[in-house]
């Protein structure tokens, strides 16, 4: 039984963790434990009733609260802060109720005098070793009681075991930028809020919404290790807090920076999914619980195996058209290549970036017949036809801007700042997200599209919504940054619910939005705009702390063609799911042929890749030499990659220690002979010979 309901007192347990909460002797719902599963009941802490500790610091500032609302004496970060319409900005939560419904239990609460109710859901995926946490917040009075502002409404608090004065959590981030995506950040947690957000109204390359705390140095294989993702894709925050006492808490969910939200009656405010774990077995475990999950059970097409695609971008930009398109996947097709993807410029008025945006038909001079022509083609030569769309944006040359300039996010009086040429349509708007599921409704009605690669290439400003004014049907502007991602959610929603076969991508000029939130959505995510494939092994190795193998699209193309052989370029991209982007009529016959035997491998190692079991076995962001490991779910079968960029010489390459082997079973590791135990190839490893700038796969079979 995942959920222990005690009346007064919960236990939430999954197959190797547990999580307690409980209402306290002044009835307070307070955190009482998370962390690795307890063998019964009892064992789990009693709710915690800290007394005042001087008249600084009363017990409202020392009670861990599960849902701590801004009132009373209380100093640490709240997960919610409202105004009632008198003006009282004191918001004293109280239980009401609690019910279990099959894994997942809810906890009612209410404000002890205003019209408002709180209720905290946790969702208990006990096989997958996680708790999501959702609320949600509903005004229960009437027009008299006048509307109540929301001011923050996190998602949820995750409380982190007591420690030692003098010790601290470590928290891992991801960190980056436009080309440069993921990079693991690590630091100590001291007293205070290290806050990681996005204020771009998007996921963001600059932070991802995932972290991991620590305690005790865990490393890949073991430790223990916390973590948390949010299941959202605008603004958000995660807020690391230790408190002046030692208390460490993270508290996840929308960004509350420039945020309100009104709330009516009648009305309820729906937060995103926060989801927490716990592994002792260090940050490859916590990668794998994630990554598990995110295959089996939050993206669209699960257990389906993704296609080797092609994507036009780097080889013909704008300057696509049927001809240059066919030349491009007749190569293409030779090699094997699954799924053929036209890139931007396919569409009216589209030759350079400072035009078409918004005009999502085919355009006349390039497509004079449509796209029919070239997608017949496609298809006949064996591969699925693919399109690119950036739905959310408007070039100011465009059809459509020039009938609907209002559309767009802007304020009156101030300048529409463009990034790329182009400005954001506010896709809070219902007519908006209305023309935009007709428009591309109607391009997947008429079009043989097997796969859409949605992107968006720039990030808010001037976030105004000037019919939203705050006395208009919206409420207040700063909705905005909700509406928004709702809206887009809608739109790609209801296109998925009308052509459920269509394989989606999610790119934001590469891993701009990279989050389970858009997952439910995107099968797949455009990892990063930098292809050359040695800076390209630190980026997935980052993206791969949350994400998995299968949702990681890596192309091969010419980046450092001159430099980096072609078969490490490929030895990369076969990391995730493989793609080919590189200018293929300037591709050598040699290099064709080489591009047809990796595809080729490719397919036969893709299930242990995309289905597999991962596990980074050298980090290439702290070592030239780097390696990861793929391993089936029966042990059966793995596929291991190594790297080495530059090192110096005279060089020794350490061993590689597989993992995840079957350690009694013997296996046959591809070019070495001889049979070796599991055991063997985890403790004495597989010492290989590389030199700089080269890689090897190795397939590893058990006997
Ligand atoms: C940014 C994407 O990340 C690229 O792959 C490409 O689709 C361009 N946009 C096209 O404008």
């Amino acid at each position: 039984m995942p959920i222990f309901d005690g009346q007064t007192h919960w236990i939430l347990e999954t197959a190797h963790t547990g999580y307690a909460l409980g209402l306290n002797q002044t009835g307070r719902l307070t955190h009482r434990y998370w962390g690795a599963r307890l063998p019964f009941p009892d064992d789990y802490p009693a709710a915690p009733n800290p007394p005042g500790w001087a008249s600084f610091n009363g017990a409202d500032h020392l009670t861990p609260e599960e849902f701590p609302a801004y009132a009373g004496a209380k100093y640490g970060d709240p997960c919610l802060k409202v105004t009632f319409a008198d003006g009282v900005r004191d918001c004293v939560l109280v239980f009401e109720a609690a019910e279990v419904r099959n894994e997942t239990l809810i906890i009612h609460l209410r404000d002890d005098h205003y019209p408002l109710k709180v209720s905290l859901h946790y969702i208990v995926h006990a096989s997958a070793d996680l708790i999501e946490r959702r609320v949600s917040i509903t005004h229960t009075g009437s027009a008299a009681d006048g509307d109540i502002r929301i001011e923050r409404a996190l998602s949820a608090v995750w409380h982190l075991p007591a420690h030692a004065p003098d010790e601290h959590y470590r928290l891992t981030y991801l960190s980056g930028r436009w080309l440069d995506e993921f990079h693991i950040q690590r630091e100590p947690l001291t007293p205070g809020v290290k806050l990681i957000e996005s204020r771009r109204l998007t996921t963001s390359h600059h932070a991802n919404p995932w972290v991991a705390l620590d305690r005790g140095g865990a490393d890949e294989d073991q430790g223990a290790v916390w973590f948390t993702a949010l299941a959202w894709s605008g603004n958000w925050r995660i807020g690391a807090e230790v408190t002046d006492f030692g208390q460490t808490r993270l508290l996840s969910g929308v960004n509350d920076w420039d945020f309100a939200w009104k709330l009516t009656p009648g009305q309820t405010f729906d937060s995103p999914a926060s989801f927490g774990g716990y592994t002792g077995d260090g940050f490859g475990a916590a990668s794998r619980i994630l990554h598990r999950y995110i295959r089996e059970a939050v993206v669209p097409h699960r257990h389906a195996l993704r296609q080797v695609l092609y994507n036009s971008w780097e080889a013909t930009t704008f300057d696509v058209g049927a001809a240059s398109q066919i030349r491009l996947a007749e190569i293409a097709a030779l090699m094997g290549v699954e799924l053929f993807v036209m890139d931007d410029g396919w569409f009216h008025g589209r030759n350079h970036d400072h035009a078409g945006l918004g005009d999502w038909w085919p355009d006349e001079q390039k497509f004079p017949e449509g796209l029919a022509p070239l997608i017949d083609r496609v298809n006949a030569l064996g591969m699925d036809f693919g399109l690119w769309i950036e739905p959310e944006m408007v070039n100011p040359d465009s059809d459509l801007y020039r009938a609907h300039p209002d559309w767009v996010i802007h304020f009156p009086t101030r300048n529409r700042t463009e990034m790329r040429n182009q400005l954001i349509l506010n896709l809070g708007r219902v007519d908006v997200q209305d023309a935009l599921i007709a428009r591309i409704d109607d391009l997947l009605n008429h079009n043989n599209i097997a796969f859409i690669k949605w992107d968006m290439n720039r990030n808010v400003s001037e976030p105004g919504w000037p019919d939203a004014a705050p006395q208009g049907d919206h409420g207040d502007q700063r909705e905005l940054w909700v509406r928004y991602v709702e809206g887009v959610y809608r739109v790609w929603g209801t296109l998925r619910e009308r052509h459920p076969d269509v394989i989606w991508q999610s790119c934001s000029g590469g891993g701009g939005r990279a989050d389970m939130g858009i997952l439910r959505l995107a099968d797949q995510i455009w990892t990063s705009d930098n292809t050359e494939a040695t800076a390209r092994l630190s980026i997935q190795e980052g993206f791969s702390l949350a994400y998995p193998a299968a949702t990681m699209e890596a192309w091969v193309t010419d980046a450092e063609r001159d430099r980096v052989p072609l078969a490490f370029r490929f030895h990369v991209s076969m990391c995730g799911v493989l793609g080919i982007g590189g200018n293929l009529p300037h591709w050598s016959n040699a290099e064709r042929a080489e591009a047809t035997h990796w595809v080729s491998m490719y397919k036969e190692i893709r299930p242990v890749v995309q289905m597999g079991v991962q596990y980074r076995l050298r980090s290439a962001q702290e070592s030239p030499f780097s390696a990861v490991l793929y391993v089936s779910d029966d042990q059966a079968e793995a596929v291991l990659f190594a790297f080495r960029v530059y090192l110096p010489e005279p060089c020794i390459l350490p061993p590689i220690y597989l993992r995840g082997l079957q350690a009694e079973a013997q296996y046959v590791v591809e070019g070495i002979s001889g049979v070796r135990s599991g055991q063997a190839l985890m403790q004495v490893g597989l010492t290989i010979a590389l030199g700089n700038l080269e890689s090897t796969l190795r397939r590893i079979q058990r006997v």
